[in-house]
Protein backbone atom coordinates (compact mmCIF):
# COMPACT_ATOMS: atom_id res chain seq x y z
CA UNK A 1 0.00 0.00 0.00
CA UNK A 2 2.80 2.11 0.82
CA UNK A 3 4.65 1.33 -2.60
CA UNK A 4 1.01 2.66 -4.26
CA UNK A 5 1.13 5.61 -2.43
CA UNK A 6 4.94 6.49 -3.35
CA UNK A 7 3.90 5.61 -7.25
CA UNK A 8 0.90 7.94 -7.45
CA UNK A 9 2.63 11.17 -5.90
CA UNK A 10 5.70 10.27 -8.19
CA UNK A 11 3.60 10.44 -11.11
CA UNK A 12 1.75 13.00 -10.30
CA UNK A 13 4.83 14.99 -9.96
CA UNK A 14 6.72 13.88 -13.19
CA UNK A 15 3.84 14.72 -15.07
CA UNK A 16 3.59 17.90 -13.88
CA UNK A 17 7.33 18.58 -14.84
CA UNK A 18 6.36 17.95 -18.38
CA UNK A 19 6.15 20.38 -21.08
CA UNK A 20 6.17 18.32 -24.01
CA UNK A 21 3.44 15.63 -25.17
CA UNK A 22 5.58 12.95 -26.69
CA UNK A 23 7.82 12.56 -23.32
CA UNK A 24 4.20 12.76 -21.29
CA UNK A 25 3.01 9.64 -23.22
CA UNK A 26 6.76 8.01 -22.91
CA UNK A 27 6.32 8.74 -19.33
CA UNK A 28 3.17 7.10 -18.66
CA UNK A 29 4.28 3.64 -20.03
CA UNK A 30 6.85 3.90 -16.92
CA UNK A 31 3.60 3.03 -15.10
CA UNK A 32 0.80 1.76 -16.97
CA UNK A 33 2.91 -0.10 -20.02
CA UNK A 34 2.87 -3.54 -20.14
CA UNK A 35 6.38 -3.47 -18.25
CA UNK A 36 4.94 -0.47 -15.83
CA UNK A 37 5.23 -0.51 -12.71
CA UNK A 38 1.53 -0.22 -11.74
CA UNK A 39 0.84 -3.37 -14.16
CA UNK A 40 3.43 -5.42 -12.18
CA UNK A 41 1.76 -4.50 -9.21
CA UNK A 42 -1.58 -6.13 -10.78
CA UNK A 43 0.30 -9.06 -12.16
CA UNK A 44 1.38 -9.71 -8.54
CA UNK A 45 -1.95 -10.07 -7.15
CA UNK A 46 -2.00 -13.89 -7.69
CA UNK A 47 0.58 -14.04 -5.23
CA UNK A 48 -1.47 -12.47 -2.34
CA UNK A 49 -3.81 -14.33 0.05
CA UNK A 50 -7.34 -14.37 -0.67
CA UNK A 51 -8.13 -12.12 1.43
CA UNK A 52 -6.03 -9.47 1.24
CA UNK A 53 -6.73 -9.58 -2.86
CA UNK A 54 -9.49 -7.15 -3.06
CA UNK A 55 -8.80 -4.32 -1.08
CA UNK A 56 -5.02 -4.53 -2.79
CA UNK A 57 -7.04 -4.81 -6.10
CA UNK A 58 -9.40 -2.16 -5.33
CA UNK A 59 -5.97 0.18 -4.35
CA UNK A 60 -4.50 -0.46 -7.34
CA UNK A 61 -7.36 0.34 -9.59
CA UNK A 62 -7.69 3.55 -7.90
CA UNK A 63 -3.97 4.77 -8.58
CA UNK A 64 -4.65 3.39 -11.49
CA UNK A 65 -7.27 5.73 -11.92
CA UNK A 66 -5.84 8.84 -10.15
CA UNK A 67 -2.68 8.06 -12.96
CA UNK A 68 -4.66 8.23 -15.70
CA UNK A 69 -6.72 11.19 -14.89
CA UNK A 70 -3.48 13.70 -14.00
CA UNK A 71 -2.12 11.90 -17.22
CA UNK A 72 -5.43 13.11 -19.17
CA UNK A 73 -5.86 16.60 -17.48
CA UNK A 74 -1.52 17.00 -18.02
CA UNK A 75 -2.43 16.48 -21.83
CA UNK A 76 -5.20 18.94 -21.67
CA UNK A 77 -2.89 21.25 -20.36
CA UNK A 78 -0.29 20.92 -22.57
CA UNK A 79 -2.76 20.99 -25.50
CA UNK A 80 -4.18 24.40 -23.84
CA UNK A 81 -0.75 25.84 -23.87
CA UNK A 82 0.21 24.87 -27.32
CA UNK A 83 -3.15 26.44 -29.01
CA UNK A 84 -3.09 29.87 -26.80
CA UNK A 85 0.53 29.91 -28.25
CA UNK A 86 -0.32 29.63 -31.40
CA UNK A 87 -3.35 32.00 -31.50
CA UNK A 88 -0.77 34.89 -29.80
CA UNK A 89 1.93 34.00 -32.58
CA UNK A 90 -1.15 34.23 -35.00
CA UNK A 91 -3.14 37.18 -33.85
CA UNK A 92 -3.86 40.00 -36.03
CA UNK A 93 -4.42 43.65 -35.05
CA UNK A 94 -7.34 44.57 -36.19
CA UNK A 95 -6.76 48.20 -35.03
CA UNK A 96 -3.95 48.85 -37.23
CA UNK A 97 -4.90 51.48 -39.65
CA UNK A 98 -5.70 49.55 -43.01
CA UNK A 99 -3.12 50.22 -46.34
CA UNK A 100 -5.80 51.96 -48.05
CA UNK A 101 -7.29 51.15 -51.59
CA UNK A 102 -5.67 54.00 -54.07
CA UNK A 103 -8.43 54.88 -56.57
CA UNK A 104 -7.50 56.19 -60.23
CA UNK A 105 -9.19 58.98 -61.86
CA UNK A 106 -10.21 60.24 -65.38
CA UNK A 107 -8.05 62.62 -67.13
CA UNK A 108 -8.92 66.57 -66.86
CA UNK A 109 -9.47 66.43 -70.87
CA UNK A 110 -11.96 63.51 -70.56
CA UNK A 111 -14.03 65.15 -67.84
CA UNK A 112 -14.24 67.79 -69.82
CA UNK A 113 -15.50 65.78 -72.63
CA UNK A 114 -17.73 63.99 -71.18
CA UNK A 115 -19.00 67.06 -69.55
CA UNK A 116 -19.06 68.77 -73.30
CA UNK A 117 -21.05 65.97 -74.52
CA UNK A 118 -23.52 65.92 -71.40
CA UNK A 119 -24.64 69.36 -72.05
CA UNK A 120 -25.04 69.63 -75.65
CA UNK A 121 -26.87 65.88 -75.48
CA UNK A 122 -29.29 68.01 -72.69
CA UNK A 123 -29.98 70.38 -76.03
CA UNK A 124 -30.60 67.35 -78.13
CA UNK A 125 -27.32 66.76 -80.15
CA UNK A 126 -26.67 62.78 -80.84
CA UNK A 127 -22.48 62.07 -80.89
CA UNK A 128 -20.80 61.36 -83.85
CA UNK A 129 -17.50 60.28 -84.48
CA UNK A 130 -14.79 59.78 -87.54
CA UNK A 131 -11.59 58.50 -88.21
CA UNK A 132 -8.74 60.46 -86.92
CA UNK A 133 -6.38 58.88 -90.29
CA UNK A 134 -8.03 60.88 -92.80
CA UNK A 135 -8.33 60.83 -96.37
CA UNK A 136 -7.15 64.47 -98.07
CA UNK A 137 -10.40 64.80 -99.83
CA UNK A 138 -12.15 64.85 -96.40
CA UNK A 139 -10.08 66.64 -94.21
CA UNK A 140 -9.84 69.54 -97.29
CA UNK A 141 -11.53 69.19 -100.70
CA UNK A 142 -14.95 67.82 -99.56
CA UNK A 143 -14.99 70.90 -96.97
CA UNK A 144 -14.54 73.60 -100.14
CA UNK A 145 -10.81 73.68 -99.50
CA UNK A 146 -9.46 72.28 -103.09
CA UNK A 147 -5.72 71.41 -103.87
CA UNK A 148 -3.60 74.39 -103.79
CA UNK A 149 -5.74 76.48 -101.60
CA UNK A 150 -3.81 78.35 -99.13
CA UNK A 151 -5.76 77.16 -96.31
CA UNK A 152 -4.17 73.81 -96.52
CA UNK A 153 -0.70 75.05 -95.54
CA UNK A 154 -2.54 77.01 -92.74
CA UNK A 155 -3.11 73.68 -91.24
CA UNK A 156 0.30 72.68 -90.56
CA UNK A 157 -0.75 68.63 -91.64
CA UNK A 158 1.02 65.60 -90.68
CA UNK A 159 1.13 63.67 -93.83
CA UNK A 160 0.88 60.12 -93.74
CA UNK A 161 1.25 59.85 -97.66
CA UNK A 162 -0.06 61.98 -99.91
CA UNK A 163 -3.64 60.60 -100.03
CA UNK A 164 -3.83 60.56 -96.40
CA UNK A 165 -3.60 62.85 -93.17
CA UNK A 166 -3.96 62.97 -89.48
CA UNK A 167 -6.87 65.27 -89.50
CA UNK A 168 -5.93 68.76 -88.25
CA UNK A 169 -9.70 69.19 -87.36
CA UNK A 170 -13.31 67.43 -86.67
CA UNK A 171 -14.88 69.06 -89.55
CA UNK A 172 -14.29 66.16 -91.74
CA UNK A 173 -16.88 64.24 -89.72
CA UNK A 174 -19.27 66.55 -90.93
CA UNK A 175 -19.05 65.74 -94.43
CA UNK A 176 -19.28 61.96 -93.13
CA UNK A 177 -22.28 62.74 -91.20
CA UNK A 178 -23.97 64.09 -94.05
CA UNK A 179 -23.09 61.21 -96.97
CA UNK A 180 -24.77 58.97 -94.57
CA UNK A 181 -27.54 60.70 -92.62
CA UNK A 182 -30.39 63.22 -93.99
CA UNK A 183 -31.28 66.39 -92.61
CA UNK A 184 -32.92 67.10 -90.41
CA UNK A 185 -28.84 66.74 -88.23
CA UNK A 186 -28.27 67.73 -85.24
CA UNK A 187 -24.56 66.08 -83.85
CA UNK A 188 -21.66 67.25 -82.35
CA UNK A 189 -18.31 65.25 -82.29
CA UNK A 190 -15.40 65.66 -80.07
CA UNK A 191 -12.47 63.74 -80.91
CA UNK A 192 -8.76 64.12 -80.85
CA UNK A 193 -6.59 66.18 -84.19
CA UNK A 194 -3.61 66.85 -84.88
CA UNK A 195 -1.50 69.66 -85.99
CA UNK A 196 2.50 70.42 -86.23
CA UNK A 197 2.87 72.30 -83.47
CA UNK A 198 3.95 72.08 -80.02
CA UNK A 199 4.27 74.94 -76.91
CA UNK A 200 2.66 76.20 -74.24
CA UNK A 201 -0.60 76.92 -75.96
CA UNK A 202 -0.21 74.11 -78.73
CA UNK A 203 0.09 70.59 -78.76
CA UNK A 204 0.40 68.55 -82.00
CA UNK A 205 -2.35 66.74 -80.50
CA UNK A 206 -5.37 67.79 -79.16
CA UNK A 207 -9.14 67.75 -78.91
CA UNK A 208 -12.03 69.77 -81.04
CA UNK A 209 -15.67 69.46 -80.62
CA UNK A 210 -17.23 69.66 -83.82
CA UNK A 211 -21.12 70.57 -83.55
CA UNK A 212 -23.47 70.43 -86.35
CA UNK A 213 -26.94 71.62 -87.19
CA UNK A 214 -28.87 71.31 -90.48
CA UNK A 215 -32.63 71.44 -91.22
CA UNK A 216 -34.58 73.48 -93.11
CA UNK A 217 -34.85 77.00 -90.90
CA UNK A 218 -31.52 76.97 -88.91
CA UNK A 219 -30.05 80.93 -88.08
CA UNK A 220 -27.05 82.23 -87.41
CA UNK A 221 -29.56 83.54 -84.13
CA UNK A 222 -29.49 79.75 -83.26
CA UNK A 223 -25.77 79.26 -83.53
CA UNK A 224 -24.95 81.98 -81.22
CA UNK A 225 -28.17 80.70 -79.35
CA UNK A 226 -26.24 77.20 -78.76
CA UNK A 227 -23.11 78.43 -78.01
CA UNK A 228 -23.74 80.76 -75.51
CA UNK A 229 -26.06 78.53 -73.55
CA UNK A 230 -23.88 76.01 -74.21
CA UNK A 231 -21.12 78.53 -72.65
CA UNK A 232 -23.02 79.39 -69.70
CA UNK A 233 -23.81 76.13 -68.88
CA UNK A 234 -20.06 74.50 -69.08
CA UNK A 235 -18.56 77.55 -66.80
CA UNK A 236 -21.76 77.76 -64.75
CA UNK A 237 -21.88 81.84 -65.67
CA UNK A 238 -24.86 83.19 -66.10
CA UNK A 239 -23.21 86.55 -66.81
CA UNK A 240 -20.63 85.08 -69.00
CA UNK A 241 -20.35 87.19 -72.42
CA UNK A 242 -19.90 85.62 -75.83
CA UNK A 243 -18.59 87.66 -78.69
CA UNK A 244 -18.87 86.38 -82.77
CA UNK A 245 -15.91 87.85 -84.04
CA UNK A 246 -16.20 87.83 -88.05
CA UNK A 247 -13.39 85.56 -89.59
CA UNK A 248 -13.08 83.42 -92.47
CA UNK A 249 -13.39 79.11 -92.86
CA UNK A 250 -13.85 77.84 -96.54
CA UNK A 251 -16.19 75.41 -95.01
CA UNK A 252 -18.49 78.17 -93.50
CA UNK A 253 -19.93 81.52 -94.63
CA UNK A 254 -20.23 83.87 -93.30
CA UNK A 255 -17.80 82.88 -90.64
CA UNK A 256 -16.79 83.82 -87.03
CA UNK A 257 -14.33 83.39 -84.37
CA UNK A 258 -15.82 82.48 -81.06
CA UNK A 259 -14.50 84.54 -78.21
CA UNK A 260 -15.91 84.50 -74.35
CA UNK A 261 -15.37 86.97 -71.92
CA UNK A 262 -12.61 86.19 -69.74
CA UNK A 263 -10.10 88.51 -66.83
CA UNK A 264 -11.99 91.68 -68.34
CA UNK A 265 -11.10 90.86 -71.77
CA UNK A 266 -11.61 88.60 -74.58
CA UNK A 267 -10.49 84.69 -75.41
CA UNK A 268 -10.52 82.76 -78.63
CA UNK A 269 -12.19 79.52 -77.94
CA UNK A 270 -13.56 78.35 -81.48
CA UNK A 271 -14.35 78.90 -84.84
CA UNK A 272 -18.51 78.80 -86.41
CA UNK A 273 -20.46 79.49 -89.35
CA UNK A 274 -23.35 79.05 -91.56
CA UNK A 275 -22.41 75.81 -93.56
CA UNK A 276 -21.17 76.72 -96.86
CA UNK A 277 -23.64 75.77 -99.76
CA UNK A 278 -20.17 73.88 -101.45
CA UNK A 279 -20.22 71.58 -98.77
CA UNK A 280 -23.52 70.80 -98.79
CA UNK A 281 -23.22 70.13 -103.13
CA UNK A 282 -20.25 67.82 -101.74
CA UNK A 283 -22.84 65.44 -100.24
CA UNK A 284 -25.83 65.70 -101.97
CA UNK A 285 -27.92 67.59 -100.13
CA UNK A 286 -29.95 70.29 -101.74
CA UNK A 287 -28.67 73.72 -100.49
CA UNK A 288 -32.02 75.46 -101.80
CA UNK A 289 -34.15 73.28 -99.16
CA UNK A 290 -31.42 73.57 -96.09
CA UNK A 291 -29.07 75.13 -94.28
CA UNK A 292 -27.38 74.62 -91.03
CA UNK A 293 -24.52 75.59 -89.07
CA UNK A 294 -21.26 74.30 -87.63
CA UNK A 295 -18.67 75.34 -84.75
CA UNK A 296 -15.57 73.74 -83.89
CA UNK A 297 -14.22 74.12 -79.88
CA UNK A 298 -10.83 73.66 -78.55
CA UNK A 299 -10.65 71.40 -75.59
CA UNK A 300 -7.82 71.35 -74.22
CA UNK A 301 -8.66 75.49 -74.34
CA UNK A 302 -11.98 75.04 -72.00
CA UNK A 303 -10.19 72.75 -69.86
CA UNK A 304 -7.70 75.23 -68.82
CA UNK A 305 -9.95 78.11 -68.19
CA UNK A 306 -12.32 75.57 -66.28
CA UNK A 307 -9.52 74.39 -63.95
CA UNK A 308 -6.98 77.24 -64.02
CA UNK A 309 -4.43 75.71 -65.89
CA UNK A 310 -1.94 78.31 -67.54
CA UNK A 311 0.28 75.49 -69.41
CA UNK A 312 -1.44 73.11 -71.83
CA UNK A 313 1.55 70.49 -71.95
CA UNK A 314 1.01 69.60 -68.41
CA UNK A 315 -2.44 67.84 -69.80
CA UNK A 316 0.06 65.03 -71.68
CA UNK A 317 3.14 65.02 -69.36
CA UNK A 318 1.55 62.33 -67.26
CA UNK A 319 2.65 63.80 -64.02
CA UNK A 320 0.62 62.09 -61.10
CA UNK A 321 0.77 65.47 -58.68
CA UNK A 322 -0.71 67.06 -61.89
CA UNK A 323 -3.58 64.76 -62.86
CA UNK A 324 -4.30 63.67 -59.00
CA UNK A 325 -5.71 67.06 -58.51
CA UNK A 326 -8.74 65.93 -60.80
CA UNK A 327 -9.76 62.80 -59.10
N1 LIG B 1 -12.49 73.42 -88.21
C1 LIG B 1 -12.19 74.77 -87.79
C2 LIG B 1 -10.80 74.77 -87.17
O1 LIG B 1 -10.29 73.77 -86.83
C3 LIG B 1 -13.19 75.27 -86.80
C4 LIG B 1 -14.54 75.40 -87.39
C5 LIG B 1 -15.45 74.38 -87.30
C6 LIG B 1 -14.93 76.59 -88.04
C7 LIG B 1 -16.72 74.49 -87.84
C8 LIG B 1 -16.19 76.70 -88.58
C9 LIG B 1 -17.07 75.68 -88.48
O2 LIG B 1 -10.18 75.78 -86.99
Amino acid sequence: MEQLQQILDQALKQFAAISDEAELEQVKAKYLGREGSLTVLLKGLGKLSAEERPAAGARINQVKQGIEAALQQRRDALQQNKLAQQLAAESLDVTLPGRGLSTGGLHPVTHTLERIEQLFHSLGFATASGPEIERDFYNFTALNIPENHPARAMHDTFYIDPQHVLRTHTSPVQVHYMETHQPPLKIISPGRVYRVDSDATHSPMFHQVEGLWVDEEVSFANLKGVVQDFLQCFFEQDDLQVRFRPSFFPFTEPSAEIDMSWNGGWLEIGGCGMVHPNVLKHVNIDSEKYLGFAFGLGVERLAMLRYGVNDLRLFYESDLRFLKQFN
